[in-house]
């Protein structure tokens, strides 16, 4: 390997790094640490970081390991480098999720590899009343393949009765976890201040838990000039599933969640996590029957319009990787 090589090399894995922090994780806990050796980045689940009340298995922090997955991806291939990516290789280490390596293969990047990549740093959860702007079904379509292009599936919610029943679910688990006060005291733990610490979500950018109202409302009613009927435009809302809750699938989850986020944002759509259904174990079942035999929901999102984007504050790239 010729020193040109290694430096540029370098330089792709800390750009890729850099892109693994922004992935999206629950309370912006960042659970995720990373081990580096020449051509191979490993993905590593934080277990001192797992939300122990919302998520006792881990499975959200799995799947933010998936997204931070994801943006490694997508930064080596705008890089013009070849990877393979190898899930929960089989290791003593259980915390080891995911190995990246670079083939030395070169790499045409498509110009939706490079968007993908450009928009990380534009992605930002949405935590403010989305505009009555509907969302187009070409659009609805590419976020639908963006999911399946990863192993996942994005199941929207097309009917006002399924948006009907979402919205109970989630407000029904919404206020059981306000009633519990270790849920309390958790989000407490990662409900921080602008400036105050790299990790949690600043209160001014609407907190890690900001309020659902209004998360389906989509605007007043419309006139439908030929048929002088009204009708109200359904705000667009997916249930994004994988085939089993294994640890594979739950990093396929995060990527391609990942992968659906970045298109949207490609696209100037934001994107809302209404997590508590699939949080809370009796609105759980209730989902999963919802979106009947498309496998195990990980993720509700919805997505919109929005005129605000602020982003949250990581730990820097030196505190959560370590050159081997
Ligand atoms: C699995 C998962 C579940 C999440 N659930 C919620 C949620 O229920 N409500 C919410 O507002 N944000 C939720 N988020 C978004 C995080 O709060 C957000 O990613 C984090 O604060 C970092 O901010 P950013 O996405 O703007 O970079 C979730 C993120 C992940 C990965």
């Amino acid at each position: 390997m010729t020193t040109g090589h290694s430096e540029l090399l370098r330089e792709a894995t800390d750009t890729a790094l850099a892109a693994a922090i922004r992935a999206p994780s629950p309370h912006n806990s960042q659970p995720w640490r990373f081990e580096v050796c020449p051509g191979r980045i490993d993905v590593l689940l934080d277990r001192s970081r797992v939300l122990q009340v919302v998520d006792p298995d881990g499975k959200e922090a799995r799947i933010a390991c998936g997204a931070a997955l994801f943006n490694i991806r997508a930064a080596l291939r705008s890089a013009r480098l070849t990877t393979t990516t190898e899930l929960k290789p089989a290791t003593e280490n259980p915390d080891l999720q995911a190995t990246v390596r670079v083939t030395g293969q070169p790499y045409e990047p498509t110009a939706e590899d490079l968007l993908l990549a450009a928009a990380v740093e534009f992605r930002h959860t949405n935590r403010y009343t989305f505009t009555d702007r509907p969302v187009s079904d070409e659009i609805r379509n590419e976020l639908v393949y963006a999911a399946r292009e990863e192993g996942g599936q994005l199941v929207t919610l097309d009917e006002p009765a399924q948006l009907d029943a979402l919205a109970g679910l989630v407000s029904g688990a919404d206020e059981a976890q306000r009633r519990n006060a270790g849920f309390r005291t958790e989000l407490a733990r990662w409900t921080t201040r602008l400036g105050e610490r790299d990790e949690g979500v600043p209160i001014e950018v609407g907190g890690p838990r900001p309020s659902t109202d209004g998360l389906f409302a989509v605007g007043p009613l419309r006139t439908n000039g030929d048929a002088g009927r009204t009708r109200r435009p359904l705000p667009l809302v997916g249930v994004l599933t994988t085939h089993t809750n294994s640890d594979e699938d739950l990093l396929r989850a995060g990527q391609a969640l990942q992968c659906v986020l970045l298109t949207a944002t490609s696209w100037d759509v934001r994107a809302a996590f209404l997590s508590q259904p699939v949080e809370v174990a009796e609105t759980g079942r209730a989902l999963r029957n919802l979106v009947a035999a498309t496998g195990q929901p990980q993720v509700v999102l919805r997505f919109g319009y929005s005129s605000v984007a602020l982003p949250t504050p990581r730990r820097p790239v030196s505190a959560v990787s370590r050159y081997l």
